[in-house]
């Protein structure tokens, strides 16, 4: 009887966060991306809130924005009191927050080179988006100069 050791299998229990994370290392590089017919990385030129949480967040928070648990805690966006406060969401986007990776570029380069990086214009506008969806009702706006701001004076 022939012993064979199986080859060690990732396990990946959130799924979703995975595919988000493998899908934003591979955009760090279009042309693969391209061909891997994964994401188009035009569509990151995309400044409508709708879309970019659809490609950037959606992995982990769910389509409906109702949050995972499974390897790891994916807070749920949807009808999330701690939205109340703009700037702590633009905040969260900019430098990540724990097992949230950054999406400002200052934050994201300083993390060792992930991933992916949305603009000022572009974290305006899905704060903008998911605190008015999922059954957020926030009528304040964040606008990208504010954004700016919030960058520049983060540690
Ligand atoms: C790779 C997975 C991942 C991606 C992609 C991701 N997040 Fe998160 N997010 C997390 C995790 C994990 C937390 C919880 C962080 C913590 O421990 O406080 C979080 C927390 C947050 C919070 C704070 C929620 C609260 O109740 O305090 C906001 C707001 C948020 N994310 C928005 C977004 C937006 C908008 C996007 C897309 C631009 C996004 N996230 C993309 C994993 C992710």
């Amino acid at each position: 009887m022939s012993m064979r050791t199986r080859p060690a299998r990732v396990s990946c229990a959130a799924l979703a966060g995975c595919l988000a994370l493998t899908a934003a290392r591979l955009l760090g590089s279009p042309a693969l991306a391209h061909t891997a017919g994964i994401l188009d990385p035009m569509a990151f030129d995309t400044t409508d809130g709708r879309q970019i949480y659809a490609h950037v967040c959606r992995g982990c928070h769910m389509p409906d924005a109702g949050g995972a648990v499974g390897a790891g805690h994916y807070p749920a966006l949807a009808k999330n009191p701690a939205l109340a406060s703009r700037q702590y969401m633009a905040l969260t986007i900019l430098a990540g927050r724990r097992n949230m990776p950054a999406f400002g570029a200052r934050h994201a380069l300083g993390d060792g080179g992930p991933a992916m990086m949305l603009n000022e214009v572009q974290i305006a506008a899905v704060t903008n988006y998911v605190r008015s969806h999922f059954g957020n009702h926030y009528k304040d706006r964040i606008t990208a100069a504010e954004v700016h701001a919030l960058d520049s004076t983060s540690p």
